[in-house]
């Protein structure tokens, strides 16, 4: 299936919405914390497949703001999982040359997955190959009051001038001002949200919803992904003849 992909059409960046661990484990008689432990081996196989590909930017929503009101046994196990998964995952981050960051409120983490979360980044610093960004205690609305903080803190102090304020200005106020915008975005488990994810980002993203849920989502699902991205027109808010006389 790999040789259907245009190399030459690969989106940069690739944002998902990881959904369905808690119905999957339901529909396979396991607890919820099943669910999210089975969607690890996904994790692992759409980034192999992902920087396989060319794509240079994999956002993932790990865990998003409200996912703070879940159950506190819940919490706590996700908590346990990223920092598990952290742990044995780095060295096969090292091995693709797969560079880790994270985006969202890190600081409101336990300490542990601070630590953690903090020296795989610092381990992967240099690799050159795919980002890996985890979405963490992170909310679309979070980054954007967050930014608006940060600005109005600089415009008080006379660092920039409210005048100068633009759509590039305020993006580099976000948490994602190092990376571009999704050029898609992948949800899986058939829900038609953006739940709270890339709010600014994904502006113009293309969305690609799937019935599959989150464990069962493979490479092969990611390049149908891919693939579906490859057959849209991009408008950006143009006219189809407009793109037609450009191209
Ligand atoms: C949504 O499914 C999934 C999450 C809230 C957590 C996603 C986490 C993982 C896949 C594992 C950890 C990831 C890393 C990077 C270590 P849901 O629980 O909302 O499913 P449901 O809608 O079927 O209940």
């Amino acid at each position: 299936m790999e040789d259907l992909i245009d190399k030459t059409n690969v989106p940069r960046h690739v944002a998902i919405i990881m959904d369905g661990n808690g119905r999957w484990a339901k529909k396979n008689g396991s607890m919820r914390v099943k669910g999210h432990q089975s969607g690890v081996k996904s994790v692992r196989e759409v980034t192999e497949i992902a920087a396989e590909v060319g794509v240079k930017y994999l956002t993932m929503y790990a865990f998003s703001t409200e996912n703070w009101s879940r159950p506190e046994y819940e919490v706590n196990a996700l908590m346990h999982l990223l920092v598990s998964t952290i742990r044995k995952e780095t060295r096969g981050l090292q091995k693709n040359n797969i560079k880790l960051r994270a985006i969202g409120n890190l600081d409101s983490l336990p300490s542990v997955c601070q630590k953690e979360l903090n020296e795989a980044i610092k381990i992967t610093a240099n690799n050159t190959g795919l980002h890996l960004i985890l979405a963490l205690s992170y909310s679309g609305r979070w980054d954007i009051v967050n930014a608006c903080k940060q600005l109005a803190e600089d415009a008080k102090s006379g660092i920039i001038n409210p005048k100068d304020i633009d759509n590039d200005v305020f993006a580099n106020y976000l948490d994602t001002k190092e990376y571009p915008d999704p050029e898609l975005m992948i949800r899986t488990s058939g829900e038609m949200r953006i739940s709270n994810f890339l709010l600014w980002q994904l502006a113009y993203s293309e969305l690609y919803i799937t019935e599959t849920l989150w464990p069962d989502f493979n490479k092969e699902e990611f390049l149908k992904a891919i693939i579906a991205y490859q057959r849209r027109e991009r408008r950006f808010g143009k006219t189809s003849e407009q793109l037609s006389k450009i191209n």
